[in-house]
């Protein structure tokens, strides 16, 4: 049985390829030389995920992204919560099952000169999931992979190529062919473009979007930059230190966000601060210490917002104004220059 999720259930519809449930992963960290910690890497998330949608996952280095990311992928098993694909609940999965849910959910990393064996060509990379996973002959898989390779944007003659042979935005494009091979329902990308050069990003960013298209795959798309979610998202979810700071359809929470984080995080990104004409807001200081928690809104040592009751009382995740949000000032931010 699994823990009793701390966080509200997310809604469920027939439309909901993953359904997230009070996800939280705890890890054991030695501390100096005596003691032992626990490092909150995340708290509770809930959320779920359209068919054929992309949900950005958004917030500042540390937040838990790559944590989450793990847990939906099923790389590594939650602390408590629970994880629905597809309507199948991963815990209670036999082997079997997990083998034909991880086959469904595929993973793109940030940086493809890692995740990428340079051993191999990238024919021999396209085809070993094809080998374990379908009965194709080697004819077959040949064409599918000459196929797959002209999707993502890549010359098949290029097949016998290793990976150093190619561009960064090649590669991350090798990478792509690769998690969608199998044509899964949900792939999860891990800040898939941070690593490349920006004149590539929007090549990159059109081919995830072009792929979704024609393949109806669904998207949690991670990054830490908002002019990226806001090209490629149709939901938005923005993280503080392992929690939902904010969570809603992106034009809700782009028009005017609701929580000071996600304000901030705005102020930060030029780009689209300016047509908006917001005050700015400086996020102050660093996220807090994972080991050592702040009371109340993990938020209020930095917050601009923050009275006594946010020092006390953390914020639930709540209903305002057309999106969720966990702030107690919630109804008050913007307000005075919306
Ligand atoms: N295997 C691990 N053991 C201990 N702490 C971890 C581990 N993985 C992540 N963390 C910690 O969890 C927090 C969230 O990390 P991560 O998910 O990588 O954040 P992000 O991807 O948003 O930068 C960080 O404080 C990080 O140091
Ligand atoms: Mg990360």
């Amino acid at each position: 049985m699994n823990a009793v999720p701390q966080a509200p259930r997310a809604p469920q519809h027939d439309d909901d390829v993953l359904v997230a449930d009070g996800l939280t992963k705890h890890y054991d960290v030695r501390r100096g030389m005596f003691g032992r910690g626990v490092v909150k890497a995340l708290n509770g998330v809930s959320f779920s995920l359209t068919r054929g949608k992309t949900l950005a996952v958004v917030g500042e280095s540390g937040c838990g992204k790559s944590t989450l990311a793990r847990q939906l992928t099923m790389i590594e098993p939650p602390t408590s919560g629970r994880l629905l694909i597809e309507g199948e609940d991963v815990a209670g999965a036999s082997h079997e099952q997990i083998a034909s849910l991880r086959r469904r959910v595929q993973m793109v990393f940030q940086n493809p000169f890692a995740s990428l064996n340079p051993r191999k060509t990238v024919e021999q990379t396209l085809a070993e999931p094809l080998t374990i996973n379908t009965p194709m002959s080697a004819t077959e898989r040949t064409e599918r992979i000459a196929h797959m390779m002209r999707t993502v944007g890549l010359r098949p003659e290029h097949a016998k190529r290793y990976p150093h042979m190619f561009s960064g935005g090649q590669r991350q494009r090798v990478a792509i062919a690769r998690a969608m091979i199998l044509e899964p329902r949900i792939v999860v990308a891990d800040e898939p473009v941070s690593a490349l050069d920006v004149s590539i990003q929007a090549q990159i960013l059109n081919l995830f979007m072009d792929l979704q298209e024609q393949f109806k795959t669904s998207y949690v798309f991670i990054s830490h930059n908002l002019s990226v979610v806001e090209h490629i998202a149709d939901d938005v979810m923005v993280m503080y230190f392992g929690g939902v700071a904010e969570l809603g359809d992106k034009k809700t929470i782009f028009q005017r966000p609701r929580h000071p984080y996600t304000r901030s995080l705005m102020s930060a990104t030029p780009a689209i601060f300016e047509s908006e004409r917001r005050i700015q807001i400086k996020l102050q200081g660093e996220l807090p210490s994972p080991l050592n928690p702040p009371s109340g809104c993990t938020f209020h040592q930095r917050c601009p917002y923050a009275v006594e009751r946010c020092r006390v009382e953390e914020p639930k995740l709540r209903e305002v104004d057309g999106r969720q949000v966990a702030c107690h000032r919630a109804e008050g931010v913007g307000e005075a220059d919306a």
